[in-house]
């Protein structure tokens, strides 16, 4: 695969209204939330991985029963940052009043802007600044999809699920997620007739083939999630040029498929994670380390701004250090 591309996507601050803010587990929730008419042409054209800084320092805090017992003081600090989510899914739907963009953000509540989140209600408004980054470079070539999600590393891959099996009919797509244990999957689980553990979100999608790994055994394989890719790949037929991973989770599960990928000489995309201050390079906080043109030689590239996305040959993980 070539170097993902970087073009400058348009982009802009809007207001938008809650639709809805669901749980979907204990920690876990769906925000659905509608962008004012001027967004549609930008959001139009976004790509599955892109994301979007919300501003929640508006937003108040719910009461005190609502916040999980670790985090009722931290939940208190006050937010002067936006925080970085990226899209389950993104739509464009017919309102009164012309096309209207609907953005899905799945999320786990985590400290104070998380909590603030789950306090939302329909009506609400919010403000956000989007769509960010560099998103997954769909390859249409390729026959076989494999996704690689690693806990709140889901939401993307969801999006790009989706794009896929409506724009690509023809491509496999194989879907695989772990977590720690089976309370870590932040899906809405059902336990299906014949395949075990059923997750809605991919199964709304008709992705048939979706596997699941947790640490401690609690749900699906027992083991990290790249030990299930590998056992997958030595028991299925797939030809490696025409096969592309894409992964999004923490950074040792990234470093992991990226080797599984190297190994098997497949294309891989990666998702990044890293602390986003503003979003849109300028603060310099999310330094990702990339080989740069010349051997052996490395530089660093912004997280925010040349990615999330990169190609996973490009990277070097924390753990190459070691
Ligand atoms: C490009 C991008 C897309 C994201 N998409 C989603 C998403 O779809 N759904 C979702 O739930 N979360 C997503 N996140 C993470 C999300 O931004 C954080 O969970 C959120 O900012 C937490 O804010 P908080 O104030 O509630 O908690 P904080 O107090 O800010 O953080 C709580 C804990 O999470 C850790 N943390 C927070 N942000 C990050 C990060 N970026 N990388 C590593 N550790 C972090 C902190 O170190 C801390 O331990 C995304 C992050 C990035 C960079
Ligand atoms: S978050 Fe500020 S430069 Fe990337």
């Amino acid at each position: 695969m070539n170097s993902v591309a970087k073009p400058s996507h348009p982009k802009g601050d809007f207001e938008a209204t809650v639709l809805s803010n669901q749980q979907i587990r204990d920690c876990f929730y769906r925000l659905i939330v509608a962008l004012e008419p001027a967004a549609t042409g930008v959001f139009g054209s976004v790509n599955p991985g892109q994301f979007a800084m919300l501003d929640l320092t508006e937003a108040s805090l719910p009461c005190a029963e609502s916040i999980p017992n670790p985090l009722k003081d931290t939940a208190k600090r006050q937010l002067i940052l936006r925080r970085p989510f990226s899209f389950s899914d993104v739509s464009i739907r017919q309102g009164p009043a012309g096309a209207v963009v609907q953005l899905e953000i799945m999320y786990c509540v985590l400290g104070p802007a998380t909590v603030r989140m789950t306090g939302l209600s329909k009506g609400d408004k919010i403000s956000l600044l989007g769509p960010l980054g560099n998103g997954f470079q769909i390859q249409p070539q390729k026959e076989l999809a494999i996704l690689i999600a690693g806990g709140m590393g889901a939401p993307p891959l969801v999006h790009l699920a989706g794009v896929l099996k409506t724009r690509f009919p023809a491509m496999r797509v194989v879907i695989f997620v772990g977590a720690k244990t089976c309370e870590n999957l932040p899906f809405t689980l059902h336990i299906g007739n014949k395949t075990g553990l059923v997750l809605e979100e991919f199964q709304q999608l008709n992705v048939v083939s979706c596997y699941v790994a947790t640490d401690d055994g609690s749900a699906g394989f027992k083991g990290y999630i790249s030990g299930c890719v590998e056992g997958w790949l030595a028991e299925n037929k797939w030809t490696a040029d025409k096969t592309v991973f894409y992964a999004c989770g923490p950074e040792a599960m990234l470093a992991a498929a990226a080797g599984l990928a190297r190994k098997h000489h497949v294309d891989c995309q990666v998702s990044m994670e890293r602390m986003m201050a503003c979003g849109i390079g300028l603060c310099q906080s999310c330094a990702v380390e990339h080989k740069s043109g010349t051997e052996g030689q490395t530089e660093y590239r912004l997280c925010c701004q040349d990615g999330p996305v990169f190609d996973a040959t490009n990277v070097i993980f924390n753990n190459e250090h070691k």
